[in-house]
């Protein structure tokens, strides 16, 4: 399926993409036959392994320059997929690509990740309520990544995929220095708490695999599904925020 060209790029039919952090973050403009992606090759295998599992209806949340979009387009085939994205500057590549799948794809710029009513209009419009597949790639902060998995993981379909990916960037060195921007930003791995919470409390949560690269959980297939989260609090008593 994928083409490999060199170690940094492969080719899916006619579109080639460049893996950006192979190349340790060349930040290349996106152009329509060469798109950026901002993964390393150890990410794919886990998008790989979602081929022929009949994924229909696609949400991504951070496109940086729409590598990501299209590859999971070209891989998978779904029906519909939707992104959002909270830079405003238009990506001219991946809007060229989107106008000429108009049908099928949707990109809202200026859009936050942590936008619930944004976020329930798009599942509501572009997919008829409900997803198979949503890629959190946006912000990596904990609130903003925890407050779309509440709006999100409760319309994916049984047995759909959520996937994080970056959870690890708060245990490197660099952002622990107090200097670093994110340096105030609680850890993202707060959210295995939450998950783990969810597991043992909620049967809404079928699996939760922790990866290097990314977070994967999958919904169960359970007919009644709880609401998620009602246990808030409960971990305080002996878990602190990272
Ligand atoms: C890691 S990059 C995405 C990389 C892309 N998925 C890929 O693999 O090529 C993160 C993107 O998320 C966007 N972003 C940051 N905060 C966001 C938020 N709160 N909501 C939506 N997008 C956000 C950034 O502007 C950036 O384009």
């Amino acid at each position: 399926m994928l083409n490999w060209l060199d170690e940094a790029t492969f080719k899916i039919g006619d579109v080639t993409f460049t893996l950006d952090y192979m190349l340790g973050g060349s930040k290349r403009p996106s152009d329509v036959k060469n798109f950026t992606m901002m993964k390393a090759t150890n990410f794919l295998d886990k998008y790989l392994s979602l081929q022929g599992k009949g994924i229909q209806k696609v949400l991504e949340l951070g496109v940086y320059q729409g590598g990501s979009y299209v590859f999971l387009d070209k891989l998978l085939r779904p029906a519909r997929i939707s992104a959002v994205e909270l830079e405003t500057k238009p990506i001219p590549a991946l809007d060229r690509y989107i106008s000429e799948n108009r049908e099928r794809c949707k990109l809202y710029y200026g859009t936050s990740q942590a936008d619930v009513d944004a976020l329930e209009r798009i599942v509501r419009d572009d997919f008829d309520g409900e997803l198979d597949l949503v890629v959190d790639d946006a912000s990596h902060f904990y609130e903003l990544t925890k407050t779309s998995f509440e709006t999100l993981f409760p319309r994916l379909k049984p047995g759909g995929t959520y996937i994080i990916e970056d959870w690890s960037w708060s245990f490197e060195p660099s952002y622990q220095d107090t200097s670093h921007s994110w340096f105030t930003q609680p850890s993202l791995a707060n959210i295995f708490i939450d998950l783990a919470e969810e597991l043992s409390i909620n049967n809404s949560v079928h699996e939760v695999t922790i990866g290097r690269e990314m977070i994967v959980i999958t919904k169960t297939t359970a007919a009644k599904q709880g609401p998620l989260f009602q246990g808030k609090g409960r971990r305080g008593r002996d878990l602190q925020l990272l």
